[in-house]
């Protein structure tokens, strides 16, 4: 019995900043954030939105894709690194009280923008394991309400939204044709950490009631460190999944890439020595939302009638921790 893919569904917010706007407020122009970046355009939530806002929304899109009911939900995921709340209660729970998924257990995973891709493979655990037969897995962040709007080097990269999927048991028929997570890859590399990092606000440094938090609210990024550990790693887990699925990259229908930086994409399509038409992009229109990013392509994907049963498809992330990984799937 093999965990698949049920229903997929996104939820971003209407309200679109693009880089004419940004240019407005900060140093910069739609040239260097188009040429250095491939992004045009980020969705961003109204003031008073929070990351379960989006995901509640992106789990109600997977499962109305499958027709599927919240109260068959045995486990809710939810891949974040803008929680609604510091610690507690996770997003995850908020979500399971919103769906009235009552079935549900539910938590939160931090592994920044590969939190989607780790989401899968703690359900395909858990589901191959027999434990659960159904669970939902939302990638959903508010980067937005972390991002110091004054710092070019950071604020023109990121965009809010979210993603879900219902990952499911196969009964026999679903996963018959070999449809299924067929393997996945996860690392981290805490050394790391400090490249992007918000520094502040946790049990290290908590916020004092007596100074104002000014910019500590917000992260920090060394983009170059970070840029070469991507160009690194989203390659080299390509290779690992394909070595451990014992495929051929020609085997390989479409690659779903963290939308980050569009150099960072095609430097991972040399790599593998794949033309850029087998990767999915669509970072000009949502910019870099985490771990949003690849559950809200395949949702676009399956809109535009693009993802087919049967195809392989290769998902490959990076994000803070450092971590990285990716899942081979058939659709
Ligand atoms: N507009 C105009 N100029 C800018 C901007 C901007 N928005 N940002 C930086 N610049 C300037 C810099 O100040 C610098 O000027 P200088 O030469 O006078 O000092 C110049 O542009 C070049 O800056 P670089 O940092 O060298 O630009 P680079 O081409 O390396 O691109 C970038 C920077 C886009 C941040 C790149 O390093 C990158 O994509 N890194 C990876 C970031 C990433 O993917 N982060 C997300 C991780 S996922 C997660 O977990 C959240």
């Amino acid at each position: 019995m093999k965990a698949y893919i049920k229903g997929i569904g996104s939820c971003v917010p209407a309200r679109k900043v693009s880089n004419d706007d940004l240019a407005k407020t900060v140093d910069t122009s739609d040239e260097w954030i188009y040429s250095h970046t491939g992004i045009k355009n980020r969705h961003i939530v109204e003031e008073g939105g929070a990351a379960s806002d989006l995901a509640f929304g992106a789990a109600l899109a997977a499962l109305k894709d499958c027709g599927e009911n919240a109260a068959a939900v045995d486990m809710i995921l939810v891949a974040t690194v803008t929680p609604d709340y510091l610690g507690f209660p996770s997003t995850a729970c908020v979500v399971q009280d919103r769906l009235g998924a009552r079935n549900a257990a539910a938590m939160d995973i931090s592994a920044a923008c590969s939190g989607f891709v780790y989401g899968l493979e703690v359900a395909r655990v858990f589901i191959e394991g027999g434990v659960y037969k159904n669970i939902l897995v939302i990638g959903a962040e508010t980067l937005s309400r972390i991002t110091n709007w004054k710092d070019r080097n950071t604020c023109v990269l990121f965009g809010d939204g979210a993603g879900a999927a219902l990952v499911s048991a196969g009964d026999g028929t679903a996963d018959s044709s070999g449809r299924g997570i067929i393997v996945s890859h996860l690392e981290a590399d805490g050394s790391g950490g400090s490249a992007l990092i918000r520094p502040d606000g946790g049990s290290r440094n908590p916020f004092a009631p007596d100074r104002a938090p000014g910019d500590t609210l917000f992260f920090r990024m060394d983009g170059g460190k970070v840029y070469r550990f991507a160009v690194d790693a989203l390659g080299r887990v390509g290779e690992i999944l394909l070595a451990k699925a014992a495929l051929d990259i020609s085997s390989i229908d479409f690659i779903i890439p963290h939308q980050a930086n569009i150099r960072i994409i095609e430097a991972c399509a040399k790599r593998l020595s794949l033309p850029l038409d087998k990767f999915y992009i669509n970072i000009q229109e949502f910019a870099n939302t985490s771990s949003a990013s690849i559950p809200i392509a395949l949702a676009d994907m399956k809109q535009k009638g693009i993802l087919k049963a049967g195809q392989l498809i290769m998902t490959v992330a990076f994000g803070a921790g450092l971590t990285c990984g990716g899942n081979i799937i058939r659709w």
